[in-house]
């Protein structure tokens, strides 16, 4: 007994050692031991656990990598969404970007922020549980990802248990970071392939989104991967050491071992980001890893917190972006696409180009008048940016290059999917098709939106297969692709029995579903995910929504007379009540909509009024009805609650005149807090 509790501190005192060797070597770059006195220590690790089976932990620095491949990428739902950043392109957006944050902080007399530099690599969320890695995942849709836990383990820089230090780890937190591959290693990957014959990557990024999509570790732990980490999501802290900001939740990174990138500062006013901006674009040559920018963070989690976000972005983050890359290049043909709700957009297609790290073959084309504005045709040389993130435009044509006549682009008349006459709105600059799902193209798009991540996210339905299908007519209408068998798939070109019953497991499981995904991906004219949403917690379940009145959708926050035109004109079509009702009997279940039942504004009707400071009055009204509320746009004598911010008008009048009960924003935020 008494040689095993030797053994067992044994074993926990070389994990300590090793670790913080390893962290010292991987992520400081500084190593403290020779490779020779590691690799002994390494074994002697490795020779007790082949001896004591018992002492051998999964967090044990010789347990990087697992034994077997996974079958499968496993879904995970993120305890915190994991947002995105808004973007800025010059320092006019950050000084708007710094005066909406003042005008929202309106005590404060000065902002701080957190700089890091914005690594061109893929977000990952790291588990920590009582100070050990418990799972990792991928940042997916923002708010569901993939588990690949067994790939990330592979990484040198991230710890199995973080080092033990005078900040005691969480029981719980979410660590977001990115995982990269730096640009030296990247060029000897696609060395080494090109001699096998294996796939090249275009950048790093993908070299490094490529090796954490692999269900067999055994990848992973062969390429250079490394890691930063950037943020936080969810936390566990005892209350009192809990961080209060963002520079701090590095400095515990640090002193857990977790990598941190060593550029990372903190900017006391805006004027300081714009000059670290200045000062990372200057080094950007000189560093070993890409970024396409920097991104700046207010620093203060009450501010953070007060600030909330918009959409999927926070107002408290903004990514500056460096200027887009330019090329130029031949335009091959320029054709006309029909999108989802029938508008006709122009593709150029050009000689393929390297712009940034990223092989780019078209562009679409705004629309006709664009055409025109840019005289482009087909055979011109042109400058082609690849704008933000990823999306690659037309900037203008080089003339000098136009040495023959070239003929001009001519609108199409008719439609190039289903030859439909095309029509062109007054107030509209786009051609539309208005055949609707009888046109093989809006079917073809409408599935493709209905299937894609952030509506029902079916996976393995990519655009080639969904042609196929609708080709093939296997599927014309959505409810279709419920009814799809087996014996279906396997007479298409490229599926096996395994793709095929793969593809029939993601449709199956993509029937456990909410009900603000079901209503984005019904692909409604005007309605995006933010106004899905809404329309999800304002009418709670399908059937209150399928019997929308035009009035109410315009009472809805944040849906204008446009947006509620559009959904009552889907809603009055009895083919598209049909459709609804018809994926509802083949199973799609709709999770009740999450409704706090226990807050003083629980089932009591409340209105707004005026403007608020700390939050947005549309985000105001979401976080009313997630605990309950019935908000309601006008006072009466069933009024429970009004809400003011400032400049209330006639409605306070009215309220006080009724005896209505008044909260103000402080009031109100510190209610729905509880
Ligand atoms: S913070 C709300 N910090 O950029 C804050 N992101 O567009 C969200 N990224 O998905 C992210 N470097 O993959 C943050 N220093 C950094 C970053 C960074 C790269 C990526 C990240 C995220 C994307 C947001």
């Amino acid at each position: 007994m008494k040689v095993d509790s030797e053994v067992k501190s044994r074993v926990l005192e070389l994990h300590k050692i090793i670790n913080e060797h390893s962290y010292n070597y991987h992520s400081l770059d500084n190593p403290t031991i020779e490779d020779s006195a590691y690799d002994a220590l390494f074994n002697e690790l490795l020779e007790l656990e082949a001896k004591y089976p018992g002492l051998s932990f999964s967090h044990s620095p010789t347990q990087r990598i697992g034994s077997e491949p996974l079958e499968g990428f496993n879904k995970v739902d993120h305890l915190t969404p994991m947002l995105s950043l808004e973007n800025a392109f010059n320092t006019k957006d950050l000084e708007d970007f710094n005066k909406r944050i003042m005008e929202r902080m309106v005590s404060e007399n000065q902002v701080n922020f957190s700089c890091e530099p914005k690594l061109d690599g893929i977000a990952v969320n790291l588990i920590y549980k009582e100070g050990f890695l418990h799972q990792a995942t991928t940042r997916g849709d923002g708010k569901t990802g993939e588990d690949i836990t067994h790939n990330i383990r592979t990484i040198p820089s991230i710890p199995l248990s973080l080092l033990e230090s005078k900040i005691k780890a969480p029981s719980l937190i979410e660590i977001r970071g990115e995982v990269f591959i730096d640009i030296n290693d990247f060029k000897e990957i696609n060395k080494k392939a090109k001699t096998d014959s294996e796939k090249i990557f275009a950048n790093p990024r993908n070299a490094a989104a490529g090796s954490l999509r692999q269900l067999d570790p055994r990848v992973a732990a062969s390429r250079p991967l490394k890691f930063f980490a950037h943020g936080i999501g969810s936390l566990d802290f005892g209350k009192d050491t809990s961080p209060k900001t963002q520079m701090e939740v590095f400095d515990c990174y640090v002193s857990w071992g977790l990598p941190i990138n060593p550029l990372t500062e903190q900017a006391n006013d805006i004027n300081e980001c714009i000059s670290y901006f200045k000062k990372i674009e200057s080094l950007r040559g000189q560093l070993t890893y890409e970024i396409d920018g920097v991104v700046f963070k207010v620093n203060s989690f009450d501010m953070q917190q007060s600030l909330g976000q918009v959409s999927r972005a926070p107002r408290w983050a903004i990514a500056r972006k460096f200027p887009a890359e330019v090329g130029s290049t031949k335009v091959k043909t320029i054709s006309f696409q029909v999108g989802r709700v029938g508008s006709i957009t122009p593709v150029a297609e050009f000689e393929p180009l390297n712009i940034g790290g990223v092989v780019v073959s078209h562009a679409s084309i705004h629309n006709f008048d664009e055409i025109e504005r840019l005289d482009v045709r087909e055979g011109d040389t042109v400058q082609i940016k690849r704008a933000g993130d990823v999306i690659p435009q037309i900037i203008k044509v080089d003339l000098s290059k136009r040495k023959k006549a070239l003929q001009k682009v001519k609108p199409p008349t008719a439609c190039p999917s289903c030859n439909s006459e095309l029509i062109k709105l007054e107030n509209e600059a786009i051609l539309r098709c208005n055949a609707g799902t009888n046109c093989p193209a809006q079917k073809t798009e409408s599935i493709r939106h209905y299937v894609s991540r952030n509506a029902l996210n079916i996976d393995g339905l990519g655009e080639r297969i969904i042609e196929m299908l609708v080709q093939n007519n296997l599927v014309s209408s959505l409810p279709d692709l419920y009814l799809l068998k087996k014996e279906d798939l396997l007479e298409l070109e490229g599926f096996a029995e395994k793709s095929a019953s793969k593809l029939l497991n993601s449709i199956e499981n993509s029937k456990e579903t909410t009900l603000s995904r079901f209503i984005y991906a019904l692909g409604i004219k005007e309605v995006g995910e933010a106004t899905a949403l809404n329309l999800s917690l304002n009418f709670l379940h399908i059937e209150r929504f399928l019997l929308a009145s035009k009035e109410e959708l315009i009472d809805i926050n944040d849906i204008g007379p446009i947006a509620a035109d559009h959904i009552f004109n889907y809603l009055s079509k009895k083919d598209n009540q049909d459709q609804i009702k018809k994926l509802l009997k083949l199973g799609i279940k709709l999770q009740e909509v999450q409704i706090q039942s226990d807050n003083l504004l629980s089932a009591k009707v409340v209105v707004i009024t005026g403007s608020f400071t700390g939050i947005a009055r549309s985000q105001l009204k979401e976080e009313l009805i997630r605990v309950g509320a019935r908000v309601s746009s006008s006072v009466s004598k069933r009024t429970d609650f009004l809400v003011t911010g400032e400049k209330p008008g006639s409605k306070l009048k009215k309220a006080l005149d009724l005896g209505v009960e008044v909260l103000e924003e402080d009031d109100v935020l510190r209610i729905l807090k509880q």
